[in-house]
């Protein structure tokens, strides 16, 4: 198989080690990494500064579509930005976390990021993270996995994360809203965070980055086999 053209498929729950491990093997294997939750953060950020409602799926809609979105290799990053604005760092801020489960919950907004997203698999081989990747933007991925941890695993990556970045955290409160938002993404109507049926699982609780970069890269051998 022709490795540049792999497509690989990273799902998981709020702080699971996604992006990390995406990047990563992104990097190692020369393969284009697309971030899709930086996509729906770019549209909440945008959404919030604009003051459009973001209960307003129409309203939403609209914005979106007047709105490009690039993520770019930036070193061992990615930056975002939206309509040439760099918003990569305002997108990770708390007011985009605690709001962008509900821009995501609108299904023609969905739509519309499922729409780019999958363009930007054409023709190239890419490490996509998110949510619905496996099961609905690229079904027909090379290699899916679905990676889960411990809310208390999850929270304290996330706390140390934000400490690093200078971001205010409570350990406490983020392990309330990691459990929040696990409940949002998994119960909502359309694309519910859901396994897809052929990924494979991998609980990251107890292993180190790398270990989880080896255990997809022994997946990906396997198919590059083939
Ligand atoms: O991975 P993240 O925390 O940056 O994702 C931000 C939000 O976007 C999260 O609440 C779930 C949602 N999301 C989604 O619904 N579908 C995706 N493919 C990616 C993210």
């Amino acid at each position: 198989m022709d490795r540049k053209k792999l497509t690989i498929a990273i799902d998981g729950p709020a702080s699971s080690g996604k992006s990390t491990v995406a990047k990563k093997i992104a990097h190692d294997l020369g393969l284009i990494y697309v971030d899709t939750g930086a996509m729906y953060r770019a549209l909440t950020y945008v959404a919030l500064t604009e003051n459009v409602n973001i209960k307003e799926e129409q309203e939403l809609l609209e914005l979106l579509k007047r709105t490009e979105i690039t993520l770019k290799k930036e070193g061992t990053g990615q930056s975002v930005t939206a309509n040439n604005k760099d918003v990569t760092e305002e997108i990770r801020q708390n007011n985009v976390t605690n709001a962008v489960s509900i821009v995501a919950a609108h299904s023609s907004v969905r739509q519309e990021m499922v729409d780019r997203q999958k363009k930007l698999a054409e023709n190239n081989g890419v490490v996509m993270d998110g949510r619905d990747i496996g099961t609905v933007v690229l079904p027909d991925s090379d290699v899916k996995v679905f990676l889960v941890a411990s809310v208390k695993e999850r929270a304290e990556r996330r706390h140390k994360e934000n400490t690093g970045k200078g971001i205010f955290s409570d350990l406490e409160q983020l392990k309330k809203d990691i459990a929040e938002r696990d409940y949002k993404d998994s119960t909502r109507e359309t694309s519910p965070l859901k396994q897809a049926e052929d990924a494979v699982r991998i609980d990251t609780t107890k292993l180190t980055i790398d270990e989880v970069v080896e255990e997809v890269k022994r997946l990906i051998e396997k198919v590059s086999a083939h």
